[in-house]
Formats: C-alpha cells, structure tokens, sequence
C-alpha cells in the first residue's frame, strides 16, 4: 500500500481546504493510505503527522484557512532541516507528498524531490504569483472579498464626496489590485509591475474626471506598491488630499482577504488539481507542479517552473484606466 502525505505552506489562501479533501478522498479511493502533515514544512520536519479517513476531511469543502494549519518554515531552507525531514519521512513510510502553497513551498518541493521524496506541487496563493501558472488557488474568492468590500467603500465615498485610497493584498503582484480596480472601476490602480507617477496617475486623473461631473474617488493600491516606494497608505491619502483639495481616507484591507468561503471557481479546481496531484503520485512521479494554462490543469517540472516569469495582463491595466473615468 502507498502511503502519501498532504501539507498546506505558505499564507493560507481559501479553497486550501478543498484541495486536502480532494487529495485524501482520491488517494483513499486509490487505496492509499494518506497522512496529514500539520503546520507546513515544520509538521515534516517534527513528525506531526495524523491518518486521514473519509472522514477526516468532511465539512471543509465550504470552509477557508487549512485544518491542516500552515507556516513559513526558514529551517526547510538548510541542508539540515531538509534532512531531518527526509528521515522523518522514512520513518512514517511516505511514498510522496502533496505541497500546497506558493513558489517559496514548490522549492522545498523540489529540494526534498532530489532527496528521493517525489513530491507535486498544487498553486495555493491569494496573490496569483505563481509563474507557472495562470491562476492560484484562491485568488478568486480574495479578490471577489476584495470587491465587495471596496463596493461598500465606495458607498460611503460616494456619498461624502470624498477619495478612498484602499490598499489589497499582494507582496509583489498587482493581480488582486488590477481585477479589483477593473471590477469597482476605480480612478487609479497602482501596481507593483508598473512605477507610478502621482501626478500622471493620480492627481491629472482625478482632476480630469472631476471636471466631468465625478465627485468621489477610488484608489485601489497593491501591497507591492507601497512597500516599495515607501510612502504608506496614509501618507499616500494626506498628499492626495493635500494636493487635490478632496478629503480622503485610507484603508488597508488586510488580512480579511485570505479569509473566508472559497468561490465556486476555488472549489472546482482545488478538487480537480487535488486529484490530478494525487494520479501523478500514483504513478510514481514527483517533482513536478500542477498548474492551470489556457484553462487546462496540466503538469510541468518544478525546476522549470520555478524559472518561469510572469506579469499583469498590460491590456487589462489600460482598459481599466480607459474606462474608469
Ligand atoms: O502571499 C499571500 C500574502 O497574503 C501576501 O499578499 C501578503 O503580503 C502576505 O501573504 C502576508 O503574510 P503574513 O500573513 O505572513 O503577514
């Protein structure tokens, strides 16, 4: 009998939980045995380890975060932590694992691979940066929650005639905030992947789109952004409100965007990518990740993976500043 073990990495992103499910339910169907690790790459590393059953993973489909927990785990980076985990995977007789998490959690992947533990790698990130592929696990219901609550932002802009400056989460990728910005049809998205000038992007559209008739604002800001040209969200709303005479708040959404049911989408293909991991494990192959391209869920190397680059649809972006005027 094949044992495999499941382990979520990384930040927690919704549908994380549908994939467990799926990788246990198609494992068990395929008459393996199937370990939860707990606590990401640490769980490997310790031993923390519980047999899953049918059960173990029912009323989750629906539910965000990972019953498996998950964790950063700088130890996995050295030499002497991946040993550790090498051996604790003997011990525990595990064939191979299923990652879920973000290019950080595939290399751990690909360096445990090497060691003789095949390993398959499922995207599971709010921020869409994978390069390998076109969509992550959870994206989808992060940037419908950041929709919704810009929307209620823009309630309460609208009716003060004020600028909402809303930071979105994405450490160094605009997808979030360029699909949030495009869905609430802010005045200006500004992304990581693309510098920004104030007075181009925020000041002359504001100024523009005002002397149309427009009285209230949004800026949606990615994380990126701000962490790399320093001025923080509130910062950023004093000089607009400085320059441009309009009051303005600032919001920064935060961690409410990793929380939360997954969308139909996230469902669908956790469960699919779960089950493609787990054929491949059956079949003895490792060191590779499941990946969405040109919406077929397909298989690639994961050192290939890794080299791969990727950036925000350019289109998108202009669209966006065309239309939302
Ligand atoms: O990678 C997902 C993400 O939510 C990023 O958007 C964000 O920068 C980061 O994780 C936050 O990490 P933490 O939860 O460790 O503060």
């Amino acid at each position: 009998v094949k044992t495999i073990g499941v382990l979520t990495s990384g930040g927690d992103a919704p549908g994380m939980n549908a994939t467990v499910r799926s990788v246990v339910r198609t494992g068990l169907h395929m008459g393996m045995r199937v370990l939860g690790i707990r606590h990401g790459y640490n769980g490997l590393i310790s031993g923390d380890m519980v047999e899953m059953n049918l059960r173990s993973v029912s009323d989750i489909i629906h539910r965000g975060g990972t019953i498996l927990y998950t964790a950063r785990c700088p130890e996995f980076r050295e030499q002497a932590g991946l040993e550790k985990a090498k051996k604790t995977c003997q011990a525990a007789g595990l064939d191979g694992i299923v990652v879920i998490g973000g290019d950080g959690s595939f290399r751990g992947a690909r360096d445990l691979s090497l060691l003789g533990i095949p390993c398959v790698g499922l995207p599971g990130t709010i921020d869409n940066d994978i390069a390998s592929s076109d969509y992550t696990i959870g994206f989808d219901t992060a940037m419908n929650t950041a929709m919704q609550m810009v929307d209620r932002l823009r309630d309460t802009t609208q009716s003060h005639d004020r600028c909402s400056v809303v930071e979105v989460m994405g450490r160094h990728a605009g997808y979030i905030a360029l699909n949030t910005g495009i869905a609430c049809g802010a005045t200006s998205i500004l992304v990581p992947e693309v510098p920004f000038d104030f007075k181009r992007d925020i000041y002359d559209r504001m100024m523009n789109t005002r002397k149309t008739g427009k009285q209230h604002f949004i800026i949606v800001v990615a994380e990126g952004v701000v962490a790399e040209n320093n001025p923080s969200i509130d910062e950023l709303a004093k000089r607009i409100q400085t320059e441009t005479g309009i009051e303005t708040r600032a919001t920064v959404l935060g961690h409410v965007q990793r929380g939360g049911s997954p969308t139909v989408e996230d469902r669908v293909n956790a469960s699919l990518m779960g089950n493609y991991a787990v054929e491949l494990l059956n079949r003895g192959i490792g060191n590779r990740v499941v990946v969405m391209r040109d919406n077929k869920i397909v298989d690639i190397d994961i050192y290939e993976a890794l080299q791969m680059k990727k950036t925000i649809d350019m289109h998108t972006y202009e669209v966006a500043h065309q239309i939302s005027i």
